[in-house]
């Protein structure tokens, strides 16, 4: 059905499901699909020649418009919620409170550095961001048969748009839902528009915006992609959702959290760095192959 399932990255506690939600979601067509993603290591990269790679925060932390300073204390930040993040031995109710500080006090940090709009499109590129392999085809192709694609971020929103953007993918079929900068007059950041996205609020408790799902209503099928438990949450505002396939990059820490990405998502895929597998999913559900 679609080869790249067999290849070695790829996990799956119950290969059957996955085979019905795929023969489910090609039998009934395009019309009916919608795809929702994360962004940071789900669509871009999590390491190249073993480096981690910026998630849209970082390109930020590490750029020339932050101070020495600052760069250090938003990378002390990280070094200790990080590992709080990803801990497969704390409760997301244990999570939630942390997280909503490290966000408050890298944003903090962030309107320190009196960032400016105009700057964003230079961080980007003088960054190290890249997308996975196989996400410009990925995203191409979803355009070509206008298939909406929901991006729902804990990111920095103005950051991962360039990012797209720069990478020739911003296609019109995207919306996105993420941590907006708010600027000033001036073109200063003044903060970051409300309501705070982290890793584990991802659901309708932050879509204001109702009208997205309401429009899509006929979209009752679902791709989701992600790489934290919590993005798995991301469809919860489909109304009459019919079939979801759930795929879930496990890029780290992967002994200690395999059995919970096992129990979590449909098809897991361990350290791969590429869209490989989500495109022969989508060419085959596509009926391209
Ligand atoms: P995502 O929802 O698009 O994956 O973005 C959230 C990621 O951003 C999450 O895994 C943690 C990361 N992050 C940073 O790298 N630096 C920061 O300062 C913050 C607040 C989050
Ligand atoms: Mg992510």
């Amino acid at each position: 059905m679609v080869p790249e399932l067999g290849k070695a990255t790829v996990l799956m506690k119950n290969p059957e499901h996955v085979k019905d939600v795929i023969s489910a979601l090609r039998e009934e067509g395009t019309d009916k699909l919608q795809v929702i993603s994360d962004f940071d290591m789900t669509l871009s990269r999590f390491g190249f020649n073993g480096r981690r790679c910026p998630t849209s925060h970082n390109i930020l932390d590490n750029s020339r418009v932050v101070s020495e300073e600052g760069r250090k204390k938003l990378k002390d930040l990280l070094h200790y919620y990080y590992p709080i993040e990803i801990d497969p031995n704390q409760t997301v109710e244990e999570k939630c409170p942390l997280m909503v500080e490290w966000w408050t006090r890298a944003h903090d940090l962030l309107l320190q550095q009196k960032i400016l709009k105009s700057d964003i499109a230079k961080i980007v590129k003088e960054s190290e961001v890249m997308l996975r392999d196989g996400v410009n085809s990925f995203l191409d192709q979803l355009h070509k048969r206008n298939i909406p694609l929901f991006i729902f971020s804990a990111g920095v929103g103005d950051v991962l748009e360039e990012v797209l953007r720069q990478g020739k993918v911003f296609h019109p079929n995207i919306t996105v839902v993420s941590n907006y900068m708010d600027f000033d007059d001036k073109g200063v950041l003044r903060q970051f528009k409300e309501p705070l996205i982290h890793t584990f609020n991802k659901n309708n408790t932050v879509l204001e915006n109702k009208e997205y799902s309401q429009q899509l209503s006929a979209r009752t099928n679902i791709l989701l992609l992600g790489d934290s438990l919590g993005d798995l949450s991301m469809a919860d505002g489909v109304a009459n959702m019919e079939n979801i396939l759930t795929v879930g990059f496990l890029n780290d820490r992967v002994e200690e959290r395999r059995g919970k990405y096992l129990d979590a998502y449909d098809i897991v895929l361990e350290k791969d760095e590429t869209l490989d597998v989500v495109n022969g999913i989508l060419g085959y559900i596509l009926r391209e192959t």
